[in-house]
């Protein structure tokens, strides 16, 4: 599976992979794809170091990248105590009232809840890059929006391609114009932070936009019939995110959503504001729902709802309330039915391609095989 930019790269399949986990951007990268490490959880530098320093001793001299979140609107100039004042108490009300109606446990004292606003800020991808180009990353990608000029500069003169994810031929253009190497075309089916067209209409709409730039296909890819299909669209890759949340490298904490995840079918997503205050599409369950309810208060506007249920959400994470237990995932959660390891899942995106172009040549008259 060979294409322009894998060869650019150096990579042996045109597969990228977000993942928040280091062991399983590691394993994609030594299984012949290009294993992409999620930043935003990173909030203290000396993590992103430590992570990166096992991702260098653990990826054999194989390329890898990095994804970090630079919100076109920024959140500077404020504190995050001043952040936090703007929540409306009806809105804290209603979080009390849906934990409490489920019986989930306060954490313990000094525990501190997993997210925070600081993630989402400029200045902290800012330090995260800092630490980042001091490591041999081939990538970098964005998530909402380009990132500002000098970063795509800087990232150039270290020899660094950039990405940024694009929902729209619009979003691509734009990015096009900021100096971006790589379009990330994901579709309305793709887990996490998501736009309103399916990937079938917009990965050849981006290919047109932005052409000759490349472009991954991204969202609801989970088999190699899947890649094909991408491919034929005119990407140059693939670019999977959910698939890799039921490897046995990922480490999601919580067998119960590890379970959920398994069971899960295809319309059992939603495209809900529930986590950030952005649409984002999750495993639906009780807590997407109460948020979604016209009943209720609505969500609150990017950073404010993600700084409101940060410690519901982990207080429903650490004590598995199966009701509310959720995750960011796209619509391929459907096929995500076995836990497998990072490289049995590559052996398997890589046969089904090879049967998906062996028919598609069949149907064309071009073999006999
Ligand atoms: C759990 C999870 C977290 C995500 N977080 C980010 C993120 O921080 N930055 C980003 O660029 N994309 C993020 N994404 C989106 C992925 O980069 C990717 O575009 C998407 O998962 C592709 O669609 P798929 O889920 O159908 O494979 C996330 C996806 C998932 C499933």
């Amino acid at each position: 599976m060979k294409t322009e930019l894998s060869r650019t790269l150096g990579i042996e399949h045109a597969i990228f992979g977000f993942t928040p986990f280091p062991a399983v951007a590691a394993a994609l990268t030594r299984a012949g794809g290009f294993g992409v490490l999620g930043a935003v959880r990173y909030t203290a530098p000396e993590d992103l170091a430590r992570d990166l320093d096992w991702m260098q001793e653990h990826t054999d001299g194989l390329p890898y990248g990095l994804d970090v979140v630079m919100p076109a609107k920024k959140v500077e100039g404020v504190t995050e105590a001043e952040v936090e004042a703007m929540i409306p108490e009806g809105h804290r009300a209603f979080v009390r009232a849906t934990l409490a109606k489920h019986g989930v446990p306060e954490l313990a004292e000094g525990e501190a809840s997993g997210w925070r606003i600081t993630g989402w800020m400029e200045q902290v991808a800012r330090n995260q890059l800092d630490v980042a180009f001091d490591y041999p990353i081939k990538l970098l990608a964005n998530a909402l929006g380009s990132p500002p000029p000098d970063v795509v500069a800087r990232a150039h003169d270290h020899g660094v391609l950039v990405a940024a994810l694009a929902g729209s031929a619009r979003h691509a253009r734009h990015h096009a114009e900021a100096g971006i190497d790589i379009v990330v075309a994901q579709g309305y089916e793709a887990g996490g932070h998501t736009g309103e067209i399916a990937s079938m209409v917009l990965t050849p709409e981006v290919v047109d936009a932005v052409s000759p730039l490349p472009v991954l296909a991204a969202g609801g890819i989970g088999s190699g019939e899947q890649i094909a299909a991408g491919l034929a669209l005119g990407a140059q890759g693939v670019w999977l995110g959910s698939i890799w949340l039921t490897t046995t490298e990922a480490d999601l904490h919580s067998r119960a959503l590890t379970a959920k995840l398994l069971a899960a079918g295809s319309g059992d997503t939603v495209r809900s504001r529930a986590l950030t205050g952005k649409p984002a599409r999750q495993l639906r369950t009780e807590w997407t729902d109460a948020w979604d309810d016209p009943a209720g208060p609505g969500t609150l506007p990017m950073p404010l709802q993600g700084l409101l249920v940060a410690e519901a959400v982990s207080r429903i994470q650490k004590y598995e309330i199966d009701p509310l237990l959720g995750t960011p995932v796209g619509q391929i959660v459907g096929r995500m039915n076995e836990e497998r390891g990072v490289q049995q899942v590559v052996d398997e995106l890589t046969r089904g391609f090879e049967k998906a172009v062996d028919r598609i040549n069949r149907i064309a008259g071009r073999s006999d095989a």
